[in-house]
């Protein structure tokens, strides 16, 4: 059982307290550990140089001070153990996700555990099920907390090691900054952003570097892990003159597939794994680009080292990655099936002035520590909005049973619905076949519809919202219980 431990009244960090201290110590980049094993993680400000080196840092918060937060690494059927003390003038815990863990390390506030008050700590401890790319990050005042910095990447290890060269890891986000650099706190609880796409900024990096170099060899292979931390924006990444296989996506592997002009799409929340063979020659440089505004920003490069191959020549076929414990088989007969209709959003609204009244964004206000003003609910899933941990369940199922969702988006723009606790697979169009891989975080276009289907076989109480954390905060959540 998870247990609090209030600590001394001399680690409680007031704002004024916190950002002095941020300017004068730098991050803590090595590893904290208890005497009883756990892995203490500090959520606290710090500093990043998230612009070019002639631009000034920015004060973020961060797992340890630092964005992204450190990366966690275990080996399959491990266990996780991390002590969150919370060094944050405000309330804060760790929700894993894309994790098929027990729902009491979930860290979803109210549904699974109260927010954790500054200078308190909390304890995660669970066996990590799958190999893959998984990441954690506050699940309170998510738009503000993540927009702020509060990421950080799991990396679950195949019990046999993988046929690669090097392992890139690729944190992406985009931040909405001042002139001055520093986060933009003035748009925090915006409703034109609740009301659109969600907050989103003009300023990419890869983690927490505006341009990072991937320093490579000729003829190798590398597996690079993209991880999509922005609050709301859809990122389309691609590697320029490469060839990239799609190995796993949501930490999942996948049935190995090219990505189409060595393109793949990623919604917030969503992680691609990508096997990239290092085929141009000694010397050459390639950007990596993510689509923007009809063009492209390149937020790295691979670096080819001018000396010799690493290898005569590429490694042949990829192999897929070793299979998780997932369901084989998903009994469609006797499902739970449910159309999940996604309405809302600012040309929705058009007709419903009247009711909205002048002045209502998102705030604080009144469902405490929900932050969610119930007059902002600007969304809903299947004809309700809710903050997604209070309220009735939107289903509740036995404990085995299959769930098919139908989301069916009648909005003006894209959600990424995310699943807690479980993933999913995605049905075609036409028939209950589905597609050679596993989601936890499903894009939904605008105006179109996604079937899915997942075995509910983790008892508890489980989140299903938009990803747009703005979207997730005005209405577009959920939750459901498996008994
Ligand atoms: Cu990545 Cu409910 O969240
Ligand atoms: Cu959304």
């Amino acid at each position: 059982m998870p247990t609090l431990h209030p600590l001394s009244r001399r680690r409680l960090l007031t704002g004024a307290a916190a950002s002095a201290l941020a300017m004068t110590i730098p991050p803590r980049l090595a590893a904290e550990t208890a005497a009883d094993g756990f892995r203490v993680i500090r959520p606290r400000p710090g500093t990043a140089q998230l612009l070019a080196p002639d631009r000034p840092a920015t004060a973020i918060w961060g797992y340890d001070g630092t964005v992204p937060g450190p990366t966690l690494r275990v080996k399959r059927g491990e266990e996780v153990k991390v002590r969150l003390v919370n060094e944050l003038p405000e309330p804060t815990l760790i929700h894993w996700h894309g994790l098929r863990l027990p729902n009491a390390m979930d860290g979803v506030p109210h549904l699974t555990q109260m927010p954790v008050a500054p200078g308190n700590s909390f304890d995660y401890r669970f066996v990590a099920p799958d190999a893959g790319t998984f990441w954690y990050h506050s699940h309170l005042y998510s738009s503000e907390q993540l927009a702020r910095g509060l990421y950080g990447v799991l990396i679950v290890d195949e019990p046999e090691p993988v046929d690669i060269d090097r392992d890139v890891l690729l944190v992406l986000d985009d931040w909405r900054l001042t002139p001055a650099s520093a986060v933009d706190e003035a748009t925090f609880r915006s409703f034109f952003d609740a009301a659109h796409g969600g907050r989103m900024g003009g300023h990419f990096t890869v983690n927490g570097t505006p341009r990072l170099t991937i320093p490579v060899k000729t003829n190798e292979r590398l597996r690079l892990r993209l991880v999509n931390a922005a609050n709301a924006r859809v990122m389309p990444v691609r590697i320029d003159r490469h060839r990239a296989m799609v190995m796993a996506i949501d930490g999942q592997p996948a049935e190995p597939f090219a990505a189409r002009d060595g393109r793949v799409m990623l919604a917030p929340g969503s992680r691609v794994d990508l096997f990239v063979d290092a085929t141009l020659g000694p010397g050459a440089r390639a950007p990596i680009l993510i689509e923007h505004n009809r063009g492209e920003v390149p937020i790295a490069e691979m670096a080819y080292d001018t000396g010799a191959p690493s290898r005569p020549a590429p490694r042949g076929d990829v192999r897929p990655l070793p299979a998780n414990p997932l369901p084989e088989r998903i009994e469609f007969h006797g499902a739970f099936r449910l159309d999940v209709p996604l309405d809302g959003g600012m040309m929705a609204m058009m007709g419903m002035r009247g009711t909205m009244g002048p002045g209502m964004g998102p705030g604080r206000g009144a469902v405490p520590g929900h932050g969610i003003d119930p007059s902002a609910r600007i969304w809903t899933l299947a004809g309700m909005a809710s903050s997604g941990h209070d309220g009735p369940p939107m289903f509740s199922v036995r404990r085995g049973r299959t769930v098919m969702l139908n989301f069916i988006n009648r909005t003006a723009f894209p959600h990424g619905m995310h699943v807690h606790g479980h993933h999913f697979r995605l049905l075609s169009r036409l028939d209950d076949g589905w597609k050679p891989y596993w989601l936890d975080t499903m894009l939904v276009e605008a105006m179109q519809s996604a079937r899915i289907a997942f075995v509910a076989d983790n008892p508890g109480k489980w989140m299903l919202h938009c990803h747009m954390l703005e979207h997730q905060e005005t209405g577009m959540a959920a939750w459901f219980e498996v008994t």
